[in-house]
């Protein structure tokens, strides 16, 4: 039954207390059943209209017709039960404010904000970056490869023949179940980013520079310096007429750019199925200045030797081309040197950190320490 406004017989408090209850709760009923903006305003209407709203009956009725005694008491009531009706009337929105946000979502602006940490750059990726810059900055364009790679690109194309012993240079991850391919399309998780050499070479003729970062994998049991996952840089420059001293200019220049410009670059001879001659490139331990110690105690991070491997590189082997020659790659004409550094090894030695499973534990505790 619709709320009607009855004469009241009795003008007690209690009386006055209960019709008025009646009234609120009839009105909050009526307040939750409006579904859109013709109830509303139907709703309003029935409340608040001039002529015939509810509340005017109510002043008419009950005011009205108290008794003398009663009119004061009765004034204040009906006063109170109009600011209330009022107020009922006036909080009704048709789901939600005039922005069409629910009470629940509406924001309080007296509030302080949500305070959203922004994070920071992993040190491995920072160092990356940087090192990427350097290169970048010498003209070297980016480029990427899979993971998941083929026996072929991570070994076959990079001279590493079937069965040959210098595979077991690097323990292997190879994808189970892969017998019944040949061999050469036998799925592994690539142990270097060299592979992405071959890739680039297929598609893109010389000249060529590029710079080449991405996490590899072999199956090293994780220690202080090893992890069966983590990042290289590989860098690749082809033209005609380039020379071991190309390589070693670019090396030394990235390095000095890198950790400043007072180390000094050293190579040694060294072995990679890929490149002919290939070398090892030291540079002089930026912590102990190439003197071996720190004060009176020895400098751990270079063995008191002063000089620190950072990468392996090389003139890259004409049988490599042999696998590209018809991208444009014949070994006759072009010649070309290569590069390879563990991102994660130099990052350890820049920042001084002793453990590289920190690295990947994502503890915040010590990443924030770059933020
Ligand atoms: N791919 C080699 C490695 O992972 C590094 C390398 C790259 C060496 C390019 C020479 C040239 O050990």
């Amino acid at each position: 039954m619709a709320y009607t406004v009855q004469r009241l017989a009795d003008y007690s408090e209690a009386a006055l207390e209960s019709a008025a209850g009646e009234c609120i709760r009839a009105c909050e009923g009526e307040a939750a059943a409006v579904r859109d903006e013709a109830d509303l305003k139907d709703f309003r209407n029935r409340w608040l209209g001039r002529k015939n709203g509810i509340l005017t009956q109510i002043n008419d009725q009950w005011l009205k017709d108290a008794p003398k005694e009663a009119k004061r008491e009765a004034g204040i009531r009906v006063n109170e039960l109009k600011a209330r009706i009022n107020e009922l009337v006036e909080a009704k929105k048709v789901g939600g404010d005039e922005s069409g946000a629910s009470a629940a979502e509406r924001v309080d602006i007296s509030l302080p904000g949500l305070h959203r940490p922004i994070g920071a750059e992993h040190p491995v990726v920072k160092t990356t970056n940087e090192l990427v810059r350097i290169f970048q900055k010498l003209g070297y364009s980016v480029a990427e490869g899979p993971v998941i790679e083929t026996d072929y690109y991570n070994f076959e194309a990079l001279n590493f023949p079937p069965n040959h012993p210098a595979r077991d240079t690097q323990d292997t991850l190879f994808i189970a179940g892969q017998q019944v391919k040949p061999p050469r399309e036998r799925l592994l998780l690539r142990t270097h980013t060299s592979p992405v050499q071959i890739r680039t070479m297929e598609k893109m003729p010389p000249p060529l520079r590029i710079v080449i970062p991405g996490t590899v994998h072999r199956n090293d049991p994780p220690d202080a310096s090893h992890s069966p996952m983590f990042h290289q840089i590989e860098g690749l420059c082809v033209d005609t007429n380039i020379t071991f001293g190309d390589l070693k200019g670019t090396l030394d220049h990235a390095m000095k750019e890198f950790f400043g410009s007072s180390v000094k670059t050293s190579f040694r001879p060294s072995f990679f199925p890929f490149t002919e001659p290939s070398a090892e490139m030291y540079v002089s331990c930026f912590i102990c200045g190439g003197s071996g110690r720190r004060g009176s105690d020895p400098c751990r991070p270079c063995k008191q030797t002063g000089w620190i491997e950072i990468l392996g590189c090389g003139m890259v082997d004409p049988n490599v081309f042999e696998f590209v020659k018809d991208s444009g790659y014949d070994p006759k004409r072009v010649s070309g040197f290569a590069f390879g550094m563990g991102a994660d090894r130099i990052a350890l030695l820049k920042y001084g950190v002793d453990d590289i499973q920190l690295f990947f534990q994502g503890d915040v505790r010590f990443l924030r320490q770059w933020a």
